[in-house]
């Protein structure tokens, strides 16, 4: 990766930041979704989709069960296609899966191999990608260090904590070196304690290489903390009304900060903004 590592802090997340331009090629560019659609067994599931993600943006998107958020990751992989509308990055249509677009789930139990070392299951990305053998073993222990990951190299998934093992599943996602990294309710099956700490290095990993970034999440909180901004979608949008009821700009300064930017007002101001919403819409 000859991303350039910006100093974090030094300026605020912003899709025209320097750091953009410094990413991979793959990252500069935007992903469109222009009046998507998506029927499936006879039901409306995603109606009327219009929403733009610029390069290294990191888009949250929330909603209650049921309303198509993890749907709207599959449509993102090509795995699905829209019934009507187009999907589109870079102004090309996606329509398949891609080496710039990694996904990390929820379930880190079932995305890795039990047969395989921390340091295997991150090589088997390496592989993939056809990486010579002798680079993989700096590239390894390189992301290993970055998930906080480096002591732990020769042990199996199940010797790990639940945080450890996602971190690991981070880690791999990263080994592809995406340029869109889409997350599902990845921290949901975590301690608060830990959920904080991963959220944070996600954040820092994140921001330092550029990737664009769509984290689905039922936490309101974690949305408004990770985000450049937050998406709301309506559930049983029908014909009538889109499945995007909101989309609001975060404008809090990175990095942020567990404690302090939680308490901060512009952060109490949108939490209230986004439960007042989410109440009324989601009864
Ligand atoms: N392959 C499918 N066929 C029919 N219905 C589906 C399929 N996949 C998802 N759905 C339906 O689409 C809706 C949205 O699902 P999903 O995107 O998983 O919601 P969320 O992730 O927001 O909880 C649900 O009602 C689900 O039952
Ligand atoms: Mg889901």
């Amino acid at each position: 990766m000859n991303a350039q590592v910006v100093p974090l802090g030094q300026q605020p997340r912003q899709a025209s930041s320097p750091r953009r331009q410094a990413a991979g090629a793959g990252a500069s560019k935007q992903i469109r979704f222009d009046r998507v659609c998506l029927d499936l067994g006879g039901r409306r599931i995603i109606n009327d989709l219009d929403f733009v993600m610029e390069p290294g943006e990191f888009v949250c998107v929330v909603g209650p069960s049921g309303c198509g958020k993890t749907t709207l990751l599959r449509l993102l992989t090509g795995l699905v296609k829209p019934s009507t509308g187009a999907i589109t990055r870079g102004g090309v249509e996606i329509s398949g899966p891609s080496r710039d677009v990694a996904i990390v789930f929820q379930d880190y139990g079932k995305a890795l191999l039990p047969w395989r070392t921390v340091a295997g299951n991150v090589s088997l990305a390496l592989e993939a990608m056809a990486v010579p053998k002798e680079e993989r073993a700096g590239r390894i222990a390189d992301l290993l260090r970055k998930v906080g990951l480096a002591s732990h190299a020769e042990k199996y998934p199940s010797q790990l904590s639940g945080g450890m093992q996602q971190r690991l599943q981070i880690a791999r996602c990263l080994a592809q070196e995406p340029a869109v990294l889409l997350m599902d309710e990845p921290f949901g099956a975590l301690d608060a304690m830990t959920r904080q700490g991963l959220q944070d290095e996600v954040a820092g990993l994140v921001e330092e290489l550029g990737t664009t970034v769509l984290f689905i999440t039922h936490d309101l909180d974690e949305a408004i903390y990770l985000g450049d901004r937050v998406i709301a979608l309506r559930a049983n949008p029908g014909r009538d009304s889109s499945s995007l009821a909101q989309s609001i700009a975060i404008d809090i300064a990175r990095p942020r900060d567990q404690l302090a930017t939680r308490e901060e007002p512009e952060f109490l101001r949108l939490r209230r903004h986004l439960f007042d919403f989410i109440q009324e819409h989601h009864k």
